[in-house]
């Protein structure tokens, strides 16, 4: 049974989708626990109702993005994860945490990387008159936004779409691949090599 420790800053829809898709799927993994780097992080009420452990490890109350790296860390070794997921995490985290998770710590990001790494991506997308925009889950790199691409989910731009109907419909996308990514990695189905990953009995790695 593979640990999975999920981070979490906000909503939590993202986790919700993967403890759902994990129960209801057999996955051979469960969640072990959610820690958030906010204390009114909603998704923490999710997490609770649902017998996972929860941890709130408050950015705030450290000096330095070394400190709280630490003690985010040390809470996370608590519950000796295979694979660290961070859904909506939003605080950037630095090169020796990045190291210390190297090849099993997961991120997701709404937009089609490489483009648009960072924040507001659906607005920037729309700024540049994308025709189709997404969603990309990856390995997670020192570099922001960037590493081994495990999953992409296009979404078309419609006429009319603003920024939250952009998000909205690229978010239900998220709730897809984002428990696949996880599902193959606790089934041992991805394999990295020299940067890029390949699923290996072949499955799509694109939902359209
Ligand atoms: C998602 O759009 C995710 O791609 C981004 O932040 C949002 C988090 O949403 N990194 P939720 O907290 O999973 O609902």
């Amino acid at each position: 049974m593979k640990r999975i420790v999920i981070l979490i800053s906000g909503r939590g829809s993202n986790m919700q989708a993967i403890v759902q898709r994990c129960a209801e799927q057999r996955w051979p993994a469960r969640v072990a626990a959610v820690i958030a780097n906010r204390p009114e992080a909603q998704g923490l009420a999710f997490a609770h109702e649902h017998g996972i452990a929860t941890a709130v490890v408050d950015h705030k109350a450290h000096a330095s993005r070394e400190a709280f790296d630490a003690a985010l860390a040390a809470a996370i070794d608590a519950h000796a994860p295979d694979l660290v997921v961070l859904a909506g995490f939003m605080r950037i985290l630095g090169a020796a945490f990045v190291q210390r998770y190297q090849g099993r710590l997961l991120n997701i990001h709404p937009s089609l990387l490489p483009a648009f790494p960072g924040l507001h991506t659906h607005r920037r997308a729309l700024a540049a008159g994308c025709k189709l925009v997404g969603a990309t889950v990856h390995f997670v790199t020192p570099e922001l936004d960037h590493g081994p691409i495990v999953l992409q989910s296009a979404v078309p731009v419609l006429q009319g779409d603003d920024e939250e109907a952009l998000a909205a419909r690229v978010l239900a996308t998220e709730h897809v691949i984002y428990p696949q990514a996880v599902r193959w990695f606790v089934e041992d189905r991805l394999v990295i090599d020299e940067g890029l990953v390949r699923q290996r009995d072949g499955a799509s790695q694109v939902l359209i």
